[in-house]
């Protein structure tokens, strides 16, 4: 069995974010999930896996009479959504008892999920949806993944050293990360690593009680094919 990702695996993670220019793809990839908002009626939404809070943000600020909630299972990147004035906390599904209009899940959230995890995540995401609501999210293509995340990263910002290692085979991507961080007069050294799991449209089609409304494909580093797609699940009433 493959072992979950750890809390202190995305802590790392969210420590380095900014070092990794990954975020510089976020406001178009975002733009797609505002637009499919537009067609809808909600007042309210749980982002899973909020990370430091961006895409609430703007959520808030396009919708302020909406209700919006953040969960992320890394401690480190829910303190940095609440400096970020969202309110977000560290919960799992199962512990909110509450149902939302809509849930998200933006920027590969749901490829963190270990094939063990992936069919009690949407079993549990059942209690945090009204009837009738969605699940919008996006995934890595297979592309994504083989293509265009792969390969060696190196970036010295002065008082953090980083250096990432990443590789795809039979559907797991694995990125090795390697952190020296500025203590004081020395330099703390951590390592983790973080899997992502290509998940196809089978995958969605054949959960039970979900009706897959609109599939996305999206071209957002403008490569020769489509490096994520975005889906749109119905809850079943
Ligand atoms: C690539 S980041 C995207 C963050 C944010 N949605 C955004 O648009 O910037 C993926 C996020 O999913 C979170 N995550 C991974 N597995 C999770 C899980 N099982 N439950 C909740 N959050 C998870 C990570 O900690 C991280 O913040």
């Amino acid at each position: 069995m493959i072992e979950p990702n750890s809390k202190e695996a995305l802590d790392l993670y969210a420590k380095i974010e900014d070092l990794i220019g990954v975020k510089d793809a976020a406001p178009k990839l975002y733009r797609h999930y505002f637009q499919i908002f537009e067609k809808l009626e909600f007042n309210s939404l749980i982002d899973i896996g909020c990370g430091r809070g961006d895409f609430l943000l703007e959520l808030g600020n396009r919708y302020p009479q909406k209700e919006f909630f953040g969960i992320d299972k890394s401690p480190q990147m829910v303190q940095f959504a609440k400096e970020n004035g969202v309110d977000a906390n560290v919960l799992e599904l199962k512990e909110i008892n509450q149902k939302f209009d809509i849930a998200t899940a933006v920027f590969d959230m749901v490829n963190y999920l270990t094939p063990q995890e992936f069919i009690g995540f949407f079993e549990d995401l059942k209690s945090v949806v009204k009837e009738g609501g969605y699940f919008i999210f996006d995934v890595n293509t297979e592309f994504g993944l083989s293509e265009v995340a792969v390969g060696n990263f190196i970036s010295d910002s002065g008082d953090r050293f980083l250096a990432i290692e990443s590789f795809y085979e039979g559907g797991v991507y694995e990125s090795f990360f390697t952190l020296f961080e500025r203590d004081k007069n020395c330099y703390k050294k951590e390592v983790q690593t973080i899997r992502q799991f290509h998940y196809s449209e089978e995958f969605f089609k054949m959960l039970g009680g979900w009706e897959l409304s609109i599939k996305l494909p999206m071209k957002l580093y403008d490569l020769e094919s489509y490096d994520k797609i975005l889906y749109v699940l119905k809850k079943e009433c």
